[in-house]
């Protein structure tokens, strides 16, 4: 198609950063798909909001079906968050034919087999990178890079608030309370930033990597979740006299007796390559069989980063459609039911 009508479902810090650089790389999107991408319509909460649109003509809505049952619409692109509302709408927009692209993994977390079985059952494309890492293509290297080799191990920082945190309160000798305020301020955290500080975003994200780095299921409730509240000041002081630095870090390992997934406060020595990732940067680090040690780096959150992952995926879209591949790429992992999770 010369012009891909998309349907935006909000217009926060990452719905901003999408019509950002559709406006601003405008040029080469269309020289690298060959197509014109137009945004019609932006589904958000409050109609009276001040909004920056730059030269876009979207309309702004606030009822979803505006955008699922609008049949000039081939992409939706979900960029507002949330978990059982926002499932109804993206299998409703799947079951109307629409290709999708989100950046919530809450949601891919919780439902990713409910959205693929859909998405490929109507040969519709759901793409997903933003949900791990921000601008890091992270779930891409996974997928297509690595796939040739068996993983064991992915190890690393995938929340940017929380390594943003222990940053300043390191660094700069910043109390918790005042630099979580900076990190939302910065559009870093979610909606309700509990998710990030008490580690379940992380948990999230080791979930997502872990279906896709071991094709093989595994239950976020099975994740071994500790986050930073509580780390005091002093704590942080005290493992840097003793050569340590303090990070968020989340491991997924798959050995002999199944796979075991944890995100805790863990103290590394400060020439570890991930102590020295520092403010909302996140760092993962691979390791398969054949390709042995791997590590992915870049901004894990903030608007452009994430805004860039989005906007890829909705490039992948677009050319699966030029070649009529649609609902083929990124297939579900083939989860082999006899394996079970580890559990303690
Ligand atoms: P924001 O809170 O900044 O924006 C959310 C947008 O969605 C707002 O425009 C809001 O409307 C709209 N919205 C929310 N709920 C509804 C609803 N029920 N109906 C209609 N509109 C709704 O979020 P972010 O942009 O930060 O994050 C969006 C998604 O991207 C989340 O899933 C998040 O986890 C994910 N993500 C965010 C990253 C980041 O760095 N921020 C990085 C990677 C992923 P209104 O403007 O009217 O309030
Ligand atoms: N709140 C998330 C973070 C956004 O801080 O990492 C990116 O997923």
């Amino acid at each position: 198609k010369d012009t891909i009508t998309v349907g935006l479902l909000g217009l926060g810090t990452v719905g901003t950063g999408v019509i950002e650089i559709l406006e601003d790389h405008k040029e080469s999107i269309q020289h690298k798909t060959g197509s014109n991408v137009i945004i019609k319509t932006v589904l958000v909460n409050d109609m009276n909001k001040p909004r920056d649109l730059k030269n876009s003509s979207a309309q702004l809505t606030d009822r979803y079906e505006d955008i699922t049952q609008d049949p000039e619409i081939d992409v939706i692109v979900e960029v507002m968050g949330g978990i059982d509302h926002t499932l109804q709408i993206l299998m409703e927009a799947i079951e109307n034919g629409k290709h999708i692209v989100t950046a919530n993994k809450d949601l891919v977390a919780q439902h990713g087999e409910k959205l693929f079985e859909a998405s490929q059952r109507n040969r519709c494309d759901l793409f997903y990178e933003a949900s791990v890492a921000g601008g890091v293509p992270i779930v891409r290297s996974i997928l297509d890079g690595l796939s040739s080799d068996r993983i064991r191990k992915m190890m690393g920082i995938v929340n940017g608030t929380t390594n943003y945190i222990l940053t300043k309160m390191s660094k700069e000798g910043v109390d918790f309370d005042s630099v979580l305020k900076e990190a939302q301020d910065l559009g870093f955290a979610e909606a309700d930033p509990t998710a990030d500080v008490d580690g379940l975003d992380a948990a999230r994200k080791m979930t997502i990597l872990s279906i896709l780095g071991f094709s093989m299921p595994f239950n976020l409730e099975d994740v071994e979740v500790k986050g930073i509240r509580g780390l005091s000041l002093a704590d942080i002081e005290y493992a840097e006299l003793l050569g340590y630095s303090v990070k968020l870090i989340g491991v997924a390992e798959n050995d002999l007796s199944g796979v075991s997934v944890s995100v805790e406060p863990t103290l590394l020595p400060s020439e570890h390559p991930l102590s020295s990732v520092n403010d909302e940067f996140n760092a993962v680090y691979v390791y398969g069989d054949a390709v042995g040690e791997t590590m992915f780096y870049g901004p894990g959150a903030g608007k452009l980063p994430t805004a860039t992952a989005v906007v890829s995926d909705l490039i992948a879209v677009i050319k699966s459609l030029r070649l009529g591949t649609s609902g083929s790429a990124y297939v579900q992992p083939q989860f082999p039911k006899q394996v079970k999770a580890k559990k303690d």
